[in-house]
């Protein structure tokens, strides 16, 4: 699907812009030339962009809440009167 009807650009070559490397609006232009004319474009290629940064954190917050559940596992140490006074 064409995004940016400007520039000819679509989806795709926006999404391998941002697979490349592009973290931005301007990057993204300086990569495929979306963007670059009238800015019709921009809510979208901002949405991808934003789609692409929370697939990057998904498995980030998923790993962390799996350390925060595996510490919440480890029983608490336990003191008991016996082991004091041995
Ligand atoms: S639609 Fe992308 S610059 Fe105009």
């Amino acid at each position: 699907m064409y995004v940016c009807h400007c520039e000819v650009v679509s989806d795709r070559s926006i999404c391998d812009a941002i697979a490349a490397g592009a973290r931005d609006l301007e990057e993204v232009t300086a990569l495929c030339g979306a963007g670059a004319a009238c800015s019709g474009c921009h809510a979208t290629i901002e949405e991808l962009l934003d789609d692409a940064a929370a697939a990057v954190r998904a498995p980030q917050l998923v790993r962390k809440r799996q350390a925060l559940r595996r510490q919440e596992r480890v029983p608490a140490p336990v003191f008991s009167a016996s082991a004091a006074a041995s």
